[in-house]
């Protein structure tokens, strides 16, 4: 039971990037939070209490980016000219840290997760932030741009690795293509990325110790 004097939980948004119809982008986060949940059980973060929310671009559906004003230059969230962006603002607002986890479109960050990067800033900013991509040869150019876009332009704080999950074959990548059950049992184990767990893990550990480290201590993304 909660009492007056616990910690308020740190929230962290896993974010699901892809926004197709058909998409297994729902699946490879889900793989993602229960590696990383059960990490937290054999190694709890002493000072943390962490919360998890998974935010689905695809579910938001915003609209193409239409604000009028620039949301570097707008008050938060009162300064925004349509509820959408002010119920996105009050999303992100009340989240610590992120996980990105995205599929990649034709080299580069599907345009339905820019949009929705790009209608806030404020409320992305300084805030930590790992990215997990995928794709037929693991997405490493939408990782890459968004190390840039989120670490460079927003200045969050980026961990210096990502982590890039490849289809094995094209067997699998066409089971993607169709949304299919790719088979990614919640331990993480005895799936076609059971080798792969570990860097997740790694990775969770990198946004823990973003999480953990004043913000002048870590020093800004390229
Ligand atoms: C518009 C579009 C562009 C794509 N471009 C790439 C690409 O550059 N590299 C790649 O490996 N796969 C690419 N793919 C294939 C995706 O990796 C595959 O469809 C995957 O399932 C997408 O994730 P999702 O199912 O979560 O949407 C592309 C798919 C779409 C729809």
């Amino acid at each position: 039971m909660s009492t007056a004097t616990d910690p308020k939980p740190v929230r962290i948004g896993i974010v699901v990037g892809s926004t197709r119809v058909v998409r297994v982008g729902p699946q490879i986060a889900a793989f993602v939070r229960s590696l990383v949940e059960q990490d937290l059980k054999t190694a709890p973060v002493d000072s943390l209490s962490i919360e998890f929310e998974t935010v689905d671009i695809g579910a938001l559906n915003l609209p193409l980016f239409d604000e009028p004003g620039v949301p570097s230059h707008t008050d938060v969230p009162d300064g925004y000219a349509h509820e959408h962006t002010r119920a996105w603002s009050r999303r992100v607002s009340a989240l610590d840290a992120f996980i990105f986890v995205t599929a990649q479109h034709n080299w580069g960050v599907p345009a339905g997760l820019k949009n929705a990067i790009d209608y806030l800033f404020k409320e992305w900013q300084g805030k930590p932030f790992v990215v997990v991509s995928y794709g037929g040869h693991g997405g490493t150019h939408a990782a890459n741009a968004l190390q840039l876009i989120l670490g460079g332009g927003i200045r969050m704080r980026a961990a210096d690795k990502t982590v890039n999950l490849s289809f094995p074959s094209r067997e699998v990548t066409l089971q993607a293509v169709r949304g299919k059950d790719l088979g990614l049992s919640p331990s993480g184990r005895e799936t076609i990325w059971s080798e792969r767990a570990e860097d997740v893990v790694q990775l969770w550990r990198q946004l823990v110790a973003l999480m953990t480290t004043p913000m002048k201590e870590t020093k800004a993304a390229a």
